[in-house]
């Protein structure tokens, strides 16, 4: 009774959230310029505005000046295309370097999230994400990329513009990607894993999910490598294909896997929800958005489960809350149905 009337609720008003912009970015094109349709759809005055929002409360003062010999030595720290991509991002929004690798690495911690996969009766799979964040500018940052290779698109993800990462993403008929932030992190911690990328070349998990969208083969493949490749920082990887069974929440530590959870519908594990926490073990106690997310699906069923009942599902409160910047749900064999909505902040008032 009271699970369908939040049901109707988020009905209701999610016709108050609204769709992100989207952009064409040809891989085709030179990384330095590739980003400049970024400005037919930002102003860049606001662009500038919202960046630096984000990195003056994130970013204490002294690692500007501690990242003043990356900026001379780009190439030498940051691989490509991102040393490219990032140099022409500076150009395009006429903000300095260090502010724009800054902002590449402020979004790499804290991204509280929600991420789902879940399979129907006849064996399709879905998939689905909220991301937290709490900064409300990021509403106003938020963008939908296609990812074209000769015209074609390769791929495609929901990110925040000046970012050249993905923290979800789709390569039509292999797979989809979401990555939930895992643990909490500090910003001296923030700063130890921007020196392991530059020194020790490990790759932050948003290039990572960005070179399986570009590289793997399928879902096997994806997995594969979401599981293997060194990254600087812990993270929870949820992966989906397009045959019954391909799901998977894969939870990383820096060198590999520290537990690989698959889908498994024969008994009647027909979905996983991953927050912030590793699976096996309770949430904190004040956290309820697993738990209510568990609630929710066992409600809805397997029968019922869709793209659109998996919205819902992620509409309810406080899997979707006060800092839900969006939500994107997905399925890579119908690769036309990917969906991003921005939502309104304060998402559910209805505790
Ligand atoms: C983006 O590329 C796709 C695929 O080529 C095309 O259908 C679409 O019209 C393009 N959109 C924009 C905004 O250029
Ligand atoms: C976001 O954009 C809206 C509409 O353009 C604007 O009114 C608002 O001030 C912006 N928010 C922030 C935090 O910049
Ligand atoms: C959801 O259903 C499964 C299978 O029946 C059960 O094990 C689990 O406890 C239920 N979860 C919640 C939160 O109700
Ligand atoms: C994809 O979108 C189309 C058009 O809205 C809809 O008819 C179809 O049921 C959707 N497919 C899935 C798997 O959600």
């Amino acid at each position: 009774m009271m699970f369908s009337a939040l049901l109707l609720l988020s009905l209701v008003l999610s016709t108050s959230c609204f769709y992100p912009p989207v952009v064409n970015i040809s891989l085709d094109d030179p990384p330095e310029v590739r980003w400049a349709p970024l400005l037919k759809v930002f102003d860049v005055t606001e662009l500038n505005k919202a960046a630096a929002e984000v990195i003056d409360s994130t970013v204490p003062k002294w690692v500007h000046q501690a990242l003043a010999p990356v900026v001379v030595a780009l190439d030498k720290y940051i691989p490509s295309p991102y040393a490219g991509e990032i140099r022409g991002m500076a150009s395009h929004f006429g903000a300095t370097l260090s502010d724009i690798i800054i902002l590449n690495f402020a979004y790499e911690i804290s991204a509280f999230c929600t991420s789902i996969v879940a399979q129907d009766t006849s064996g399709h799979v879905y998939h689905g994400r909220n991301l937290d964040y709490p900064h409300d500018v990021l509403r106003n940052l938020t963008i939908n990329i296609i990812f074209l290779k000769n015209g074609e698109v390769a791929y495609r993800g929901t990110s925040f513009a000046g970012y050249v990462g993905l923290w979800t993403g789709q390569s039509p008929n292999k797979f989809t990607v979401s990555g939930d932030q895992r643990g909490k992190e500090h910003w001296w911690e923030w700063w130890k894993n921007m020196v392991s990328a530059f020194l020790l070349k490990r790759s932050p998990v948003s290039w990572l999910v960005r070179e399986t969208l570009e590289e793997a083969t399928d879902f096997q493949d994806a997995v594969m490598r979401m599981s293997k490749i060194p990254i600087i920082t812990g993270v929870y990887y949820i992966v989906a294909g397009v045959r019954g069974g391909e799901g998977v929440v894969i939870t990383r530590d820096r060198q590999g896997p520290a537990d690989i959870w698959p889908l498994d519908p024969l008994n009647g594990r027909w979905y996983r929800v991953e927050t912030n926490f590793d699976h096996w073990l309770p949430p904190p106690s004040r956290d309820h958005r697993r738990d209510i997310a568990n609630k929710a699906l066992n409600a809805t069923g397997q029968e019922n489960i869709n793209i659109d009942t998996l919205f819902q599902v992620l509409s309810v409160y406080p899997v979707c809350n006060g800092i839900t910047v969006y939500t994107t749900t997905m399925s890579a064999a119908f690769p036309d149905n990917y969906t991003s909505v921005i939502r309104p902040q304060g998402c559910h008032k209805t505790d």
